[in-house]
């Protein structure tokens, strides 16, 4: 056989024995270069939105001018601007960087499910928003591990053509890595969808950034995506809660102390406590590192924050969990300690946003009976929750830039199932004692 024929050969197999269709898995893309400078704008840039309580949302965005003003004007007409809000701001450096003047400024009580026109800083371009609804329906877009390639925007265009009202994301934001100014050019990547809906964040090993002795973990994660954790009785922006139409979305920290003398997990155990399924009867967790993953990649990093939290999620009866760190799609069934249960939680892995490390290929054989689908592609997915009780979720591989419904599947909350009144006893004490 000459080389050739070889080279081809082995490919053919190393591409069958990965796949998991026909379909034929892309490479990485090459990181987008952005012709942005610092200096280059007086205007406000990196605009992003945030849930901040009921009828609220965080304008975040950056600006140049350090006498800039964290002023944000709205109102529900173009170029009518009806209500004022100040909010605050902060600044990092970072060795030789020195970031932009970052606002943060709360606006509200806002109308539900209604679109409202802003305008930074007194100055600079008119964004545009819509609020969530207050009631079922309400759509999730979901996608991990972004980065900022050419496949990064080509997910953001297909979050772009579905018709969404919160994006989650499981962390992985930037890829910075240290380079700072990449935070720079990610606010200005993801700011045309992000300025739009309000964007709710959790931090990945990408975000972490710390340089022993000289600079601790998330300074530039924490200074620019700040979440509502104040609004939730957090004392950290690594972990927090809202509830928006009917749903309790939890964020935790992957990177964070999660043991049962944390504040995390003392945290989450008051969380959950006060959730009332009437009100909420869908809850979702959102974390970095999955529990239930059979990909080689990152293979058990997850196993001892879940040893330590699973049996809290379990007690409250969580319907989804969504985490992202591999570069993969990956649905289970409803798990429990290792094992389908049909009182635990499913499991969907969506770190497929398609960063700079592309795709993590290889999977662990054979493919347990929890894992109901898995493949390394990029895409994003679309929560549907339709009612208390019936959601519909779908992920959407990136098939050479055309978005194609791959997976999809009915999910019935626990809520209206029965488990919780069959929950083990003590699993139910340890919630809800103090
Ligand atoms: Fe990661």
């Amino acid at each position: 056989m000459n080389l050739k024929l070889f080279l081809l050969t082995a490919a053919v197999l190393v591409a069958a024995s990965c796949a998991t269709s026909d379909y034929v898995r892309p490479p990485p893309r090459k990181a987008i270069h952005f012709p942005w400078d610092a200096k280059a704008s007086p205007d406000p840039t990196q605009v992003h939105i945030s849930l901040a309580g009921p009828k609220h949302m965080r304008i975040t965005w950056v600006t140049t001018d350090k006498h800039s003003p964290s002023t944000v004007e709205y109102g529900t007409s173009s170029n009518n601007y009806t209500s004022k809000a100040e909010g605050e701001t902060t600044s990092y450096t970072y060795l030789l960087y020195s970031s932009g003047k970052i606002h943060h400024t709360v606006i509200g009580p806002l109308e539900d499910n209604t679109i409202y026109f802003y305008r930074c800083g007194g100055q600079g371009p008119q964004f545009q928003l819509k609020t969530p609804p207050s009631q079922f329906p309400i759509t999730f877009a979901v996608a991990g591990d972004l980065g900022q390639t050419e496949w990064t925007k080509s997910t953001l265009d297909h979050i772009d053509q579905c018709k969404y009202d919160v994006h989650l994301l499981p962390g992985d934001l930037s890829y910075a890595d240290y380079m700072q100014k990449k935070w720079d050019t990610f606010g200005e990547l993801v700011q045309p969808l992000a300025s739009a809906r309000p964007w709710m964040v959790t931090q990945g090993n990408h975000e972490k950034e710390n340089i022993p002795l000289l600079k601790d973990s998330f300074v530039a994660y924490n200074s620019r995506w700040k979440m509502p954790y104040e609004e939730s009785n957090s004392v950290s922006n690594l972990y927090y809660s809202f509830d928006v139409a009917g749903v309790h979305t939890v964020m935790l920290g992957s990177y964070t102390d999660y043991d049962q003398s944390s504040d995390q997990y003392r945290w989450l155990k008051a969380d959950l406590s006060k959730v009332d399924r009437e009100r909420t009867p869908w809850i979702l967790v959102l974390f970095h590192v999955p529990w239930y993953n059979t990909n080689e990649a990152h293979q058990g990093e997850g196993d001892e924050m879940m040893s330590a939290m699973e049996p809290l999620l379990y007690a409250a009866g969580v319907d989804v969990v969504f985490a992202g760190h591999v570069h993969a799609y990956e649905r289970s069934k409803r798990v429990f300690n290792g094992k389908s249960d049909p009182c635990g939680a499913v499991h969907i892995t969506i770190g497929d946003g398609g960063n700079r490390e592309g795709l993590a290929h290889w999977y662990k054989k054979p493919h347990p009976d929890w894992s109901v689908f898995r493949e390394a592609s990029f895409g994003h997915g679309e929560l549907n929750i339709v009612n208390s009780s019936h959601a519909f979720w779908s992920w959407h591989r990136n098939d050479d830039d055309e978005p194609v419904k791959s997976d999809q599947v009915w999910i019935t909350s626990l809520s209206g199932s029965g488990c919780l009144a069959k929950k083990d006893y003590e699993l139910r004490k340890m919630l809800l004692e103090p």
